[in-house]
């Protein structure tokens, strides 16, 4: 059996990196790596080779920036050859990305199964692109990996009801089994110290695309009561450069940190500020008070358990969001460490 693995952002690589460590312990199984290149920089991509222990890709596209159009298009091209070259049994991809879009069309369009990690999230606003990229990927497969009963919630409601398993998170999977080797040392670079800062993330087109919401939300966590941690998406970088918006001294504005450090960098931190999805789960996880700079979210369950608010843009908000007690409870939301054994078993079942 040949799966091929296609992805090209950083959440991808995470997510991959449980998929395949489950897949190599699989006899009869091989998999086939592919990445676009949505995501380029050795800070977004090749350091979670590096410290994930994911295998190099087979296959690199190398189709990163442009528009959405002209990105989705070049990755369409070159996954077709690919996979008529490869011939796989099946196609896994993973999230809501550009790179989750061109892939599951490919797949479709060539008869070839397809499976979506992270099947059934919804924000219910279409200005989102990672909402279209979901519904086409989800609509399109046929094994559908939900990692929460409201995802498999959101598909029943749209009528897709085959396919659809509730196996878990794999960001879970691959949370626990990176705790042991999380970088601790990179607060003291920093010259922070646990529970002296905030950590902050932002990358959402609908953030970093207008000038006034980047900057009023850059302006309010310089005023929070503690100092602000702030590894800066590449897309952030150059919308914050290009509209000349300077962070305050206490802000630590730095370049975007590998996994290890960036799990003890969300472990110290007092809260954490973010539009990121993957981080609210993260946040949750381990234990820190999230705050979602974004009027809506994917994951409402850390919402309902009062570890996460959604704050938008607005100043006085994220103040006292960032400042809050969480509650005393934290139920397990995202499955039980395994969700990729169950993915590769799924997927052993789909093409037998
Ligand atoms: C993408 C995903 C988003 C995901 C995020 C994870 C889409 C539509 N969006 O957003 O769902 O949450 O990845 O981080 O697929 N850039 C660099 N170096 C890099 C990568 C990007 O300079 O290594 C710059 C390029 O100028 C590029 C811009 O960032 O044009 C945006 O990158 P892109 O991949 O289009 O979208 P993200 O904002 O990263
Ligand atoms: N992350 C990281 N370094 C950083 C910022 C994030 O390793 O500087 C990790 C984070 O732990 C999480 C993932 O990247 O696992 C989230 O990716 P991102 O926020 O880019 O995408 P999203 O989840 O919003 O799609």
């Amino acid at each position: 059996m040949k799966i091929a693995n296609v992805v090209g952002a950083r959440p991808q690589f995470i997510k991959a990196a449980a998929v395949c460590r489950a897949l190599r312990a699989r006899a009869g199984v091989t998999d086939l790596l592919v990445h676009t290149g949505q995501h380029y920089d050795a800070e977004m991509s090749d350091v979670f080779f590096d410290q994930l222990d994911l295998p190099k890709p087979q296959r690199y596209l190398g189709v990163g920036g442009g528009s959405h159009a002209g990105m989705t298009a070049a990755m369409l091209v070159a996954l077709e050859g690919v996979v008529n070259e490869e011939n796989p049994d099946l196609v896994v991809v993973y999230g809501d990305t550009n790179t989750t879009l061109a892939a599951a069309l490919v797949a479709a369009k060539l008869q070839i199964p397809l499976g979506h990690v992270e099947a059934g999230l919804r924000s219910y606003n279409r200005s989102m692109p990672e909402e279209i990229n979901r519904v086409v990927a989800d609509h399109l497969s046929q094994a559908l990996f939900c990692p929460t009963q409201t995802a498999v919630g959101n598909l029943h409601k749209e009528g897709v009801t085959a396919g659809v398993h509730m196996v878990g998170d794999v960001m879970n999977d691959i949370l626990q089994l990176s705790l042991a080797h999380k970088n601790d040392a990179v607060l003291k670079e920093i010259g922070v110290e646990p529970g002296g800062y905030h950590l902050m993330t932002l990358h959402r087109a609908g953030n970093t695309d207008d000038t006034a919401r980047l900057e009023a939300i850059v302006r309010a966590v310089g005023k929070l009561d503690r100092p602000v941690v702030f590894p800066v998406h590449p897309r952030t970088r150059k919308a914050m450069e290009a509209a000349g918006i300077k962070p305050e001294d206490r802000v630590h504005a730095i370049a975007p940190v590998g996994y290890f450090d960036f799990l003890a960098l969300q472990s110290g931190a007092r809260s954490i500020l973010t539009d990121s999805g993957g981080v609210q789960k993260e946040a949750y996880m381990l234990g820190v008070p999230c705050v979602t700079l974004r009027a809506e979210t994917e994951w409402p369950e850390t919402v309902e358990a009062g570890w996460n608010i959604l704050v938008d843009a607005d100043a006085e908000e994220i103040i006292a969001g960032a400042e809050r007690t969480p509650p005393p409870d934290r139920p397990g939301l995202y499955g039980d460490g395994h969700a990729a054994e169950r993915i590769v078993e799924l997927c052993e079942d789909l093409v037998r």
